[in-house]
């Protein structure tokens, strides 16, 4: 007697245990977790899954019963009779494909709904996003405010956002777990997804990513997403909407930013996302390449003025661009107008500091499988062109990527 207690004692510790990590799989401290009221969005698809999973669990424990019942009351004794043939039963023939179709009806009416409700169109006065696709980073435009960005979003808590899909090379899948969505950008097309964080939500960064393979550095195609205040938003957008803020006027007249709006450039930048307050999983945890090294008191020498001149006059100017300097409108990599505000580099990939500033420009291709930046240091091996940087191919010394590091440091 004694012994079936502590068995049934048992038993009830190890419901416990397995009811409690149940519970905590849909826990919000999972940062990634889709399980969230954080959205409209979410709020929909997590209320849509919760009736299945209790209609489902209702069918689950209906067909089981039943189940159960035939097999103990219609179970072979020993001398019974031959059971009966039901073969042509009209009754049991009509009952059991009437109700599985009356139980998928009544699945589909509120998943029909939530499906209209998600691919509606959005509402007109939605802030827009245009998020495009590259191998393998994200470029983001906000084309209201024009500011164009790379792998970090700012949203305004309480505004509808409208994220318009598109891609400049292969598949790519737009996916931030923690508000809801995931939508492939495909070429030739455009998709639309659009989702409105809660007003009364707090100030969170949230992790973003590639979710469609796309080639060797998908997993590494990430980005950040902070969901702050409306005027914390608009200081951000005022902000990167500007010339990057440099201490050196430029040398050449910049027909597009008047002199004005340099002039009246903020000493100090918008807001941005307090790097301090960084929760651990938006910190970049990637290991640097083992062959690949910079050091400290070549970059600490690293001189901002210096750097812009080099900057202006490499190949760097072919690729990205910087507002404000003239000679630099790139296309093909990331706006670098205000790299300095920008937590991450390479998609997410690493910290935005001046140590992975260096190895990045010296040799991207060991950085990142895949990367389309070529490696830049002198003696270098890029990966990707598989040939020697040399200075004739525009390679640059240590000292010199420190100044260019220097330089983009600066744009805050
Ligand atoms: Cu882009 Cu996977």
């Amino acid at each position: 007697m004694a012994w079936l207690f502590r068995q049934r004692r048992w038993n009830t510790v190890a419901l416990t245990v397995a009811l409690a990590f149940a519970a905590g799989a849909c826990s919000t401290e999972y940062p990634n977790s889709t399980f969230n009221h954080t959205s409209d969005f979410n709020t929909a698809i997590d209320g849509l899954w919760d009736k299945l999973l209790f209609w489902g669990t209702l069918v689950f424990i209906g067909v089981e019963l039943a189940l159960v019942y035939v097999i103990v009351k219609f179970r072979r004794r020993p001398g019974g009779a031959d059971p009966k043939p039901v073969h042509g039963n009209t009754v049991l023939e009509i009952l059991w494909t009437a109700i599985p179709a009356v139980i998928l009806i009544v699945i589909a009416i509120p998943n029909v709904r939530t499906i209209f409700a998600t691919q509606a169109t959005a509402a007109p006065d939605a802030l827009q996003i245009e998020v495009i696709g590259h191998q393998w980073w994200w470029e983001f435009r906000y084309p209201e405010y024009g500011i164009s960005t790379a792998n970090e979003i700012y949203l305004p808590k309480g505004r509808t956002v409208n994220f318009s899909l598109t891609t400049v090379d292969v598949l790519h899948s737009f996916w931030i777990p923690q508000l809801g969505g995931k939508r492939d950008l495909i070429t030739n097309r455009t998709n639309y997804l659009w989702l409105t964080p809660n007003a009364d939500l707090e100030t969170l960064a949230l992790n973003g990513f590639c979710a469609e393979f796309c080639g060797s550095s998908h997993a590494n195609m990430k980005f950040r997403v902070y969901t702050v205040e409306p005027e914390q938003f608009e200081s951000w957008a005022q902000h990167q909407a500007r010339p990057a803020v440099f201490p050196v006027p430029v040398a050449a007249p910049d027909s597009a930013a008047s002199p004005m709006s340099l002039v009246s450039a903020p000493e100090t930048p918008g807001y941005h996302f307090p790097r301090e307050q960084l929760p651990a999983h938006v910190i970049p945890t990637m290991r640097l390449p083992k062959d690949l090294s910079f050091d400290d008191a070549t970059l600490k020498a690293g001189d901002a003025e210096r750097g812009r001149e080099l900057y202006s006059r490499n190949s760097c100017i072919g690729c990205h661009a910087v507002k404000g300097n003239p000679m630099s409108m790139g296309v093909l990599g990331p706006n670098l107008t205000h790299l300095a505000t920008r937590h991450t580099i390479a998609a997410g990939l690493y910290s935005n500091d001046a140590r992975h500033l260096a190895l990045w420009i010296k040799n991207a291709t060991k950085m990142k499988p895949g990367s389309l930046m070529p490696a830049i240091g002198i003696g270098e091996r890029d990966l990707m062109l598989k040939t020697e940087v040399t200075a004739a191919r525009g390679g640059l010394t240590d000292p010199q990527i420190a100044d260019i590091v220097a330089y983009l440091q600066a744009l805050k």
